[in-house]
């Protein structure tokens, strides 16, 4: 049913978008490989025959009409931001997905009671400012103007990034979708593991999303001569910071689903000849229950003001982003395993350890996901694959759960 063929040419036209020397694709939020991105999946939504618009926060929206052309939407889609040198599928697979399931529709000329939109939210990834899902807080209202105060690497706020694009930060609340008026969000995107590769299975049926939380660790001890200081005399904070790290790693590790990353860290003043007087990194903490999570963020806490007071460090730790762990609706679920009954395939159930828009989206509406597998479980890395006939059985099921989710 659906165009295998030019849902792949999609996805490797897009996959151009962005490319690092290297292979992996860098398309950061409010960069001009973003606005690209969208400017070519506008062209792709209008040839469809979807009407298009962006809205204040700059999600891409292609609207297909239902018979209750005032009733609540269905929505779907994903994000066409990146991570640094990541890969082709993480996000452009949801949106392509969704635009081939809404295209077949114009296709066939099947009629659904309620409108179908396809979404490309605004930087999923947190990238850019180590704070994501931006589009998707602003559509379900939870984007605040404090969230706007974040910078990049470059001390650029989101406020100034949105400004720069022609968007008015001060306008977000126009995004903010009225409750009641999305009936459902489901989304297509690789599994980023390796469940339905070892079960051999295509795709599978999202149960819940594990939550992340973000943490910046700053660590102040003093710079000082790096042949002189005697080593009982130092307070080295790199040190320190290393023995946390340690630490975050052992505290996770009690835990049979908990997932600490420790993915940036900067040292000062960063001479081979000084002993480092500041360090800063940040964690990335996951569980898909939240008491688990909330146990080992408690036990990593206490076990580095421990380290940073017998070195004699101070210690600041501030949240970048808490985001609680999220379970998929029992409704959309089982409209996923219909789907998967009608094309033919067995409907496994998998959890999902990386975030997604939906964890915003069910703010305002029930949310259901859809995995396809991936090569390996590669993720956030040039090496991302999953095969074309993987992503058209994806498309496949979503839009048989579209089919369903629509009939109002
Ligand atoms: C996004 O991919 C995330 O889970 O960090
Ligand atoms: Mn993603
Ligand atoms: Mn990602």
């Amino acid at each position: 049913m659906v165009n295998q063929e030019r849902l792949w040419q999609r996805l490797m036209t897009l996959a151009e978008i962005g490319r690092q020397p290297d292979g992996g694709i860098t398309r950061l939020s409010f960069s001009p490989e973003e606005r690209a991105a969208k400017d070519t999946v506008r062209r792709w939504m209008e040839e469809a025959g979807l009407s298009v618009r962006e809205d204040a926060v700059g999600n891409l929206i292609g609207r297909r009409s239902g018979q209750q052309n005032d009733g609540p939407v269905v929505l779907t889609g994903s994000h066409l931001d990146s991570v640094y040198n990541g890969g082709n599928f993480d996000g452009p697979l949801g949106v392509l997905a969704a635009l081939e399931a809404v295209q077949c529709m114009q296709e066939t000329g099947v009629e659904t009671a309620l409108p179908v939109e396809v979404v490309a939210f605004t930087d999923e990834e947190g990238a850019r400012f180590r704070f994501g899902m931006i589009g998707s807080r602003g559509l379900a209202g939870t984007l605040t103007a404090d969230h706007l105060e974040a910078v990049d690497a470059n001390g650029v706020r989101i406020r100034d990034a949105m400004t720069a694009v022609g968007l008015n930060p001060d306008d977000i609340g126009q995004a903010a979708r009225s409750s009641g008026s999305v009936a459902a969000y489901v989304e297509v995107h690789i599994e980023q593991g390796t469940v339905l590769e070892r079960a051999n299975l295509p795709v599978g049926v999202v149960s819940g999303i594990a939550g992340p939380l973000w943490l910046k660790f700053s660590l102040r001890g003093q710079a000082g001569h790096a042949g002189t200081t005697a080593m009982d005399a130092r307070r080295d904070a790199l040190v320190g910071a290393a023995a946390i790290i340690q630490e975050i790693e052992a505290a996770c590790r009690q835990e049979v689903h908990t997932v600490g990353t420790v993915g940036q860290l900067t040292v000062e003043p960063g001479g081979v000849n000084i002993i480092p007087g500041q360090v800063e990194f940040t964690l990335d903490l996951r569980d898909v229950d939240a008491a688990v999570r909330t146990r080992v963020e408690q036990r990593i806490r206490t076990v580095a003001a421990r380290i940073c007071a017998d070195r004699q460090l101070d210690l600041s730790i501030a949240v970048l982003q808490d985001i609680a762990p999220v379970r998929c609706d029992e409704r959309i679920q089982a409209a996923i395993r219909t789907a998967c009954a009608q094309v033919g395939l067995s409907p496994l159930t998998v959890v999902s350890g990386a975030g997604h828009d939906g964890m915003q989206l069910q703010h305002l509406c029930p949310i259901g996901m859809i995995f396809v597998r991936s090569k390996d479980g590669v993720s956030h890395h040039p090496a991302e694959w999953s095969s074309p006939e993987d992503c058209a059985a994806g498309a496949e099921v979503l839009y048989h759960t579209l089919l369903q989710l629509s009939q109002g």
